[in-house]
């Protein structure tokens, strides 16, 4: 549980062009519908000094960070974000909503890059302690169909955030299998939905997981 909290925390995760964004908004949407407060944040992000080091780090070269410099940089953000927004949202009562969290450090910079499991273990302890989503849906669909979905979605924006999707195909396959090992990990904190089919259809699975998880209304 998100401790010494009275909100609740859901995180969405996986990998590129999983369709994060638009489900994060629907779910926001029923859970308004249920008469909830909701706050919707992201990550790398979610404060303006967070906002920030996102900047640093979702564009420029693939190599430009040493692996634990980055991994840094993540929990720099995090930090911020959690003690700024989330926290602060969750002791109100709201419902905090985040596109990315904590995990996303363990598959891209601890599974898939070079810094390793123990070391994202050791961090998230120093810097956050026991504090943890209550629920996270991965979104998992094919690396294939995710890297052209996000790479449509780059087409035309000014300053390109593609870093990581530049990262080439291997480790986007690490990623995915990465965070199907995470959620085999934490089975009670962790959903695995598909995100291959229509957009109605992961809404769908989306709300009986939430809807179960925290017996809401199906
Ligand atoms: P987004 O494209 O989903 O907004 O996320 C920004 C990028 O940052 C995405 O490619 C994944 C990457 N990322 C990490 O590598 N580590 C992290 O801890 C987080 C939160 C994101």
């Amino acid at each position: 549980m998100s401790l010494s909290a009275s909100g609740r925390f859901i995180t969405l995760e996986g990998g590129e062009g999983a369709g994060k964004s638009t489900q994060i908004k629907r779910l926001a949407a029923r859970l308004q519908d249920c008469g909830i407060e909701v706050v919707l944040t992201r990550e790398p992000g979610g404060t303006p000094g967070a906002e920030a080091i996102r900047g640093l780090l979702v564009s420029g070269d693939t190599g430009r960070w040493d692996a634990v410099t980055e991994t840094l940089l993540h929990y720099a953000a995090r930090r911020e974000h959690v003690e700024k927004t989330v926290k602060p949202a969750l002791h109100r009562g709201a419902w905090v909503i985040s596109d990315r969290f904590a995990d996303s450090t363990m598959a891209y910079q601890g599974y898939a890059g070079s810094v390793g499991r123990e070391t994202v273990t050791a961090l998230h302890r120093l810097v956050l302690g026991e504090f943890k989503p209550d629920l996270t849906l991965v979104l998992d669909l094919p690396v294939e169909i995710g890297l052209s979905r996000a790479r449509s979605r780059m087409q035309g924006q000014a300053a390109a955030e593609d870093r990581y999707e530049r990262m080439g195909t291997a480790f986007h396959e690490a990623l995915r299998s990465a965070f199907h090992d995470i959620a085999a990990r934490e089975p009670g904190r962790c959903r695995i939905i598909d995100a291959s089919g229509d957009m109605d259809a992961v809404a769908a699975a989306i709300w009986k997981s939430v809807a179960g998880q925290f017996g809401l209304k199906p």
